[in-house]
């Protein structure tokens, strides 16, 4: 059953929609400014999400609804069968500027899933195009999410969103998390040696590297882990891998890219050029549905020579979501909204410190303005909340009640058990908006503490 709609004349019924979890409860959303949103009521919150990791320039910006509606008076479909078209033209050399130097052919499509989906594809044709057919498996890690599509979804290690479609996902092989705080190897950094990076190496030669066509990851962990941020050797050590078994590397970007963590990427931060960028969400701020995958020059160049790439979807450089999102990153290079975020992500990370007197508060990571923040039982062992108190939903509940959009998630440390919720304000926040947040989040978890003791 559905929520009734409120009581307010005029308001069509939410009853044709066919909700993505049953009986959807949330308020109706009227509009949205900077970074807030306003539902019918007028109830205000704080966009503390930036939507799910998306809203990277704040809402309601003119300049984007601008050249929205100058695109739309010029073409808004063009089909790339028939037309190149400027808007697409203009947004690839855009992310060609901000991509890792030689990272300067952009496959556009209209998402993530799309993305992870379509890098799935194009590794498996550069091994043929190359020679070598027998390449086709991507290994990924457990505890990752690429995306709800079969193909993103068969690279995907988070448990609850396999589990159901498990009979028809392809079989690629997963390693283990990179996850310091609970370390599925039972080490220590330092001194592990990382056996979360050189179990690629074994896993390669486990299942034959002659099979391996690429190796994925996202440089910082989004739904699936509460923003896990591995430690600086860890993505040389996978790139010299990848490097010596003739396997690509491909980093999920999809909520990490153009600026996020205060880097343009953020594989930068570990000084590591991978072959393929799959982005999305940010690339947009969400004023159109967007995605591209950026592929390195090498990359390209099978299917330069060849046949071309075999795949395509209906809306990839479509020119109003491609004008849309040229004038979104114009706006981020404009306004220095990268440096920025390096900047205010450092003052977002000590002001978050205070968090940690709260008994319940494990581990605050991420970088930039990407934060996951763990919830534990008991902080000197980090034993987990048992998975049926569903701690950080209720977190995530709170935050919402109290006015704080966060994203909630569960199952970071093996599948089931472990509670974090991710912070991924936008970029325009300043330091009394993260003050904010971070206050929200406080009486949020002690509200919910409060009721675990009762
Ligand atoms: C890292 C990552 N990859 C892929 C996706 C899938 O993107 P989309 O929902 O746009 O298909 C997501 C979405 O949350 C994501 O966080």
């Amino acid at each position: 059953m559905s929520s009734p709609s409120p009581d307010m004349p005029g308001l069509p019924t939410d009853e044709h929609i066919f909700f993505r979890s049953a009986g959807s409860v949330n308020p109706v959303i009227d509009r949205a400014d900077g970074i807030y949103c306003y539902d019918i009521t007028g109830k205000r919150y704080i966009d503390g999400m930036g939507g799910v990791g998306v809203v990277s320039i704040g809402h309601n910006v003119p300049e984007i609804r601008e050249a929205a509606v100058r695109q739309m008076e010029k073409v808004s479909f063009a089909h790339p069968f028939h037309w190149k078209n400027q808007p697409h033209m203009e947004l690839t050399e855009r992310i060609a500027r901000f991509a890792p130097p030689g990272m300067t052919k952009i496959f556009m499509c209209s998402g993530g899933s799309e993305a992870t989906e379509t890098a799935l594809k194009l590794v498996r044709q550069y091994h043929v195009e190359r020679g070598k057919p027998s390449k086709y498996k991507v290994v990924s890690r457990w505890s990752s999410f690429h995306g709800n599509t079969l193909g993103s979804l068969s690279m995907t290690g988070m448990r609850s969103r396999r589990e159901l479609f498990a009979p028809l996902l392809k079989d690629m092989p997963h390693i283990a998390a990179c996850n310091c705080y609970h370390c599925p190897f039972g080490r220590s950094y330092p001194e592990c040696g990382l056996p979360c990076a050189t179990d690629l190496e074994a896993m390669i030669l486990r299942e034959g590297p002659e099979n391996i066509a690429a190796f994925i990851a996202e440089p910082i962990v989004g739904a699936a882990g509460g923003a896990l941020t591995a430690p600086p050797e860890y993505f040389k050590i996978i790139r010299e891998i990848c490097d010596r078994h003739e396997i690509l590397m491909i980093v999920d970007e999809v909520i990490t890219g153009f600026g996020r963590t205060g880097k343009n990427f953020g594989i930068s931060h570990w000084g590591v050029v991978p072959d393929i960028i799959c982005t999305g969400k940010g690339l947009s701020s969400g004023y159109s549905p967007l995605g591209a995958v950026i592929v390195k020059e090498k990359v390209f160049e099978p299917f330069r020579m060849g046949r071309g790439f075999s795949h395509g979807y209906t809306f990839g450089g479509n020119p109003l979501s491609c004008a849309v999102g040229s004038a979104v990153l114009k706006y981020i290079e404009d306004h220095r909204l990268v440096e920025r975020v390096a900047q205010l992500g450092q003052y977002f990370f000590e002001k978050a410190q205070e968090l940690y007197e709260l008994d319940m508060v494990g581990d605050i990571r991420g970088k930039g303005f990407f934060m996951g923040i763990e919830f534990v039982a008991d902080k000197k062992t980090r034993r987990p909340f048992p998975a049926g108190l569903n701690v950080a939903g209720r977190i995530g509940d709170a935050c919402f009640t109290n006015g704080l959009i966060v994203g909630a998630g569960k199952g970071g440390i093996d599948g089931v058990n472990g509670d974090h919720v991710n912070l991924a304000p936008p970029f325009i926040s300043g330091e009394e908006d993260l003050d904010e947040i971070i206050a929200l989040m406080r009486k949020s978890i002690l509200d919910v503490r409060q009721a675990l003791t009762v």
